[in-house]
């Protein structure tokens, strides 16, 4: 296997593996590896069904169910058969949109950061895209956090931030959630707003994302104002790299070190991509 850089601060492109055929051990070791060190890795040309790729990304732990949304799942007659798989689309069928997010933009965020235990990876296989647009954007939050001025890392020091659940990245109510009256009063889960990678040590800026984010023990404006003045940093070019997807593409990136965005795209074109998230651990 053969690994190319996708930027200069993160992220490696993987060449000469079949993900579709069982890894041998030392391979999925090597991955493991280089997803800890690069936060990212990007396979092209992979032809997986369902089964290749739960198996896939079983290989870097536990699967999580997907979070709540109102779409079709496994059983329900969505479009896999596997309950970990969450689908991502805009395609509508028989009235029912056969996945979640649809053609918008979603806004940075961390997946399912909402939750006490966070997934550690987000895999996400492209099964159709789109010839324009929806392409996703990942910044690194170890060089963020390593890039901010020494008195903004101090004012952050022993702080944490609430990581409101109640809408999607999409902007829409999550089923069942109702709208938070104020910030502090946001469903969730509080976590530290910089945070330890386990495997490297190497601290990370974990925000989750901007909508109805609040810094706990703050006042509301003095929480909005430094939490707008973080996003302004940690999204910052020199951190990104945008990746415009090909059918056949798989990414793996760690939640723990990155956060991501995407673009809107035509809805006259269809976008199917299909997404599992490995278990994480309370956030420290
Ligand atoms: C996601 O936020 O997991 C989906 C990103 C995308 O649709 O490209």
């Amino acid at each position: 296997m053969e690994l190319v850089a996708l930027s200069p601060v993160f992220g490696f492109e993987v060449r000469g593996l079949d993900l579709g055929f069982p890894l041998p051990p030392d391979e999925a070791q090597g991955l493991r590896r280089a997803w800890s060190r690069g936060s990212l890795l990007v396979f092209r040309g992979q032809k997986m069904d369902d089964a290749a790729l739960v198996r896939f990304s079983r290989h870097f732990g536990e699967l999580e169910l997907p979070p709540a949304s109102s779409t079709r799942r496994a059983g329900d007659g969505g479009i896999t058969t596997q309950p970990e798989i969450w689908v991502i689309s805009n395609v509508v069928e028989n009235g029912k949109p056969i996945g979640a997010l649809g053609y918008g933009e979603a806004e940075w965020h961390t997946d399912m950061s909402y939750i006490d235990t966070p997934p550690t990876a987000s895999v996400l296989y492209g099964l159709e895209v789109p010839p324009v647009g929806a392409d996703t954007w990942f910044a690194s939050q170890h060089a963020a956090f390593e890039g901010l001025p020494a008195e903004l890392k101090e004012k952050l020091a022993g702080r944490r931030v609430n990581h409101d659940s109640s809408y999607t990245s999409a902007g829409e109510l999550r089923s069942g959630a109702s709208a938070p009256v104020t910030p502090d009063r946001a469903p969730g889960a509080r976590h530290p707003i910089v945070r330890t990678h386990p495997e490297t040590g190497r601290p990370a800026l974990y925000l989750g994302r901007r909508r109805n984010g609040w810094i706990e023990g703050l006042k509301i404006e003095e929480s909005e104002a430094l939490l707008d003045r973080l996003w302004a940093e940690c999204v910052r070019d020199d951190y990104v790299y945008k990746h415009k997807w090909q059918q056949g593409d798989l990414l793996i990136w760690d939640n723990r070190a990155v956060v991501h965005r995407r673009d809107a795209f035509d809805n006259a074109h269809r976008r199917v991509l299909l997404r599992t998230q490995v278990r994480g651990n309370k956030p420290f």
